[in-house]
């Protein structure tokens, strides 16, 4: 399996004082040309991720922050297409938002766990027009195909347990990501390099 893997633990430091911006400001992406991110959909499931992580919670009370701050960071790494997944609260948020970076926006009705109960969207941006037929897929089997169907670089900022990643190993494509969980990012570069040669993954 081919595939080069870059992936980096959010460095939240909790000393600078600099996390009104909702926990993504010390990313240092270069680039990517496709997106999927699952992060957080609201902010109580926000400190829930920051608490089994173990890190001071940003100082935010507004779920806002932390989303214009990932829009700002899909902004400067300007991927050809992102796609974010997001529960039915911000739904309407997250088409705005991305109607400022992309020409051509739409969602999918998605699923998590292969559960039909478990529901969520796929906002999807483009500048140009994609005939994808993703709706009533689950979210992995929408990583799958996005995996399968896209070239270049797959990124993701939100890594979890590493859907992303391992589509992008799985299909031989270069994958970058971030994951502010330092015992989730290990889980998954482990998972990583068992599917690939370990040499190849870089953390
Ligand atoms: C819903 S899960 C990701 C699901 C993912 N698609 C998977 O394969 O597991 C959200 C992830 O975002 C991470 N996260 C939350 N806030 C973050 C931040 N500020 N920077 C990077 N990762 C963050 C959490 O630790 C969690 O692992």
């Amino acid at each position: 399996m081919s595939g080069r893997c870059t992936s980096r633990q959010n460095e939240n430091d909790q000393s600078d004082g600099n996390q009104a911006e909702g926990g993504f400001e010390s990313l240092r992406w270069t680039s990517a040309d496709v997106i999927f991110t699952d992060s957080p959909w609201n902010l109580g499931n926000m400190k829930s991720f920051y608490t089994k992580a173990e890190i001071g919670f940003p100082d935010i009370d507004r779920f806002d922050s932390f989303y214009k701050r990932l829009f700002e960071c899909i902004g400067e790494i300007k991927p050809r297409v992102c796609y974010l997944e997001i529960g039915k609260e911000f739904l309407g948020e997250y088409l705005t938002e991305m109607k400022k970076l992309y020409k051509q926006v739409t969602f999918y009705n998605s699923s998590y766990y292969h559960r039909s109960e478990n529901m969520c969207y796929v906002v999807q941006g483009s500048q140009k027009r994609k005939n994808w037929h993703y709706d009533g897929m689950d979210e992995e089997d929408i990583i799958s195909a996005i995996a399968q169907n896209e070239d270049g670089v797959i990124g993701d900022l939100c890594m979890g347990r590493g859907l992303v990643a391992c589509a992008a190993a799985r299909n031989g494509k270069a994958f970058v990501g971030t994951e502010l969980n330092p015992k989730r990012l290990a889980v998954c570069i482990e998972r990583l390099s068992v599917s690939q040669d370990a040499s190849d993954v870089v953390s």
